[in-house]
């Protein structure tokens, strides 16, 4: 590389808790290296406005603990727009970045895999998302800190069901994939949950949560924003600008059809945006800088077009282009080992 080396860091998609760890693991190693580092703003949307900050090592510290992203995100697709393909490529150039690192899910890391095949750009990923449904990888960050939050209000909900004899049924976010519907479910104690990888078995729905509610007075299901009850309710909705339906409501749908089959009180609670909130775990704040760190030192060394993904215990790198507009389901193993929790 050559001297004044300049590497731009950029977070893109749903915010998750620990993308600051990550800034700041992408920091200390790059400033170790030599770099310059710049922060680009709100995802690919900076680099094809050229809006890029200088980021400094009072910043990333003072954010180490903190939810969110001190460089604002957005679900801007350089590949959605007319040249904006080109034009990140150009202003990569004209910002002067000698490499980048997207942290950021499928869709920021996909459009970051198409950018290294296309122009062959420096770049490298570190996967990010409360959905926990990056391939290739076995821990999204973000995704421990949210599953702490569901299981909160989950164990909350079952205190106030019980005294009121209720059915509460609990939706947590899960567009493409379930880990956190399930996760919560099994962590929590739930009498039943709706994954998006399962078609819903509303027999079986209905028998668990009658059961449950004859037993012990009350019943809690949880319902994963991506599981279909009802088709009819994902007409019409808007879609963002990588073709994906705004979710949302699922729980209502199912809250509503319980309360006609049961003939008694169903509440629906859903706990959308505030489960991608709060402080990173510690767990959330250890991994994301390591693999930051990872990401940043194969980028120096040549190594480019890879995602820090952490398997089998160790961070490896992996081809972004293995994660272009691809997910990573919940496994039919997991969900059949785990049934045995929800079966009437
Ligand atoms: O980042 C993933 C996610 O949290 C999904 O679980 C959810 O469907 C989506 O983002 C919500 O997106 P937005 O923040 O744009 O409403």
């Amino acid at each position: 590389m050559s001297e004044n080396k300049r590497l731009g860091v950029l977070t893109g998609g749903g915010d998750a808790p620990g993308l600051n760890p990550a800034i700041r693991g992408v920091f200390y190693k790059a400033s170790e290296l030599g770099y310059e580092i710049v922060g680009l703003r709100d995802g690919w949307k900076g680099l094809l406005e050229k809006d890029a900050i200088p980021l400094t090592k009072e910043e990333v510290d003072a954010a180490l603990t903190k939810g969110g992203t001190i460089l604002g995100s957005s679900r801007t697709n350089p590949y959605n727009r007319e040249g904006g393909k080109e034009l990140a490529e150009k202003n990569f150039h004209e910002l002067g970045l000698n490499a980048l690192i997207a942290i950021g899910g499928e869709d920021t890391l996909g459009v970051a895999g198409q950018l290294v095949r296309d122009f062959r750009l420096p770049i490298n990923g570190v996967p990010k998302t409360i959905d926990f449904d990056v391939p290739e990888t076995d821990f999204t960050l973000g995704f421990f800190t949210a599953l702490e939050v569901t299981t909160d209000v989950l164990e909350r909900l079952q205190d106030t069901a019980r005294s009121h004899h209720r059915v509460m049924v609990l939706e947590v976010m899960g567009r493409h994939a379930g880990w956190l519907g399930l996760f919560t479910a099994v962590a929590g104690g739930a009498d039943y949950v709706l994954v998006p990888e399962k078609k819903a078995n509303i027999d079986d729905l209905v028998l668990k949560v009658k059961q449950a509610v004859s037993n012990k007075g009350f019943a809690v299901v949880v319902v994963s924003e991506g599981a279909v009850l009802d088709e009819s309710m994902l007409k019409d909705r808007p879609v963002d600008e990588f073709g994906h339906v705004q979710l949302g409501g699922m729980g209502e749908v199912v809250a509503s059809f319980l309360e006609k089959q049961l003939n008694m009180e169903v509440k629906a609670v859903i706990l959308g945006h505030a489960q991608r909130g709060g402080k990173p775990s510690v767990l959330d704040r250890i991994l994301p800088q390591l693999q930051a760190i990872k990401a940043v030192e194969w980028l120096h060394d040549g190594q480019t077009g890879v995602l820090a993904a952490y398997r089998e215990g160790s961070i490896k790198p992996i081809d972004l282009t293995k994660v272009v507009g691809k997910n990573r389901p919940l496994p039919e193993s997991l969900i059949n080992d785990f049934s045995v929790f929800f079966r009437g």
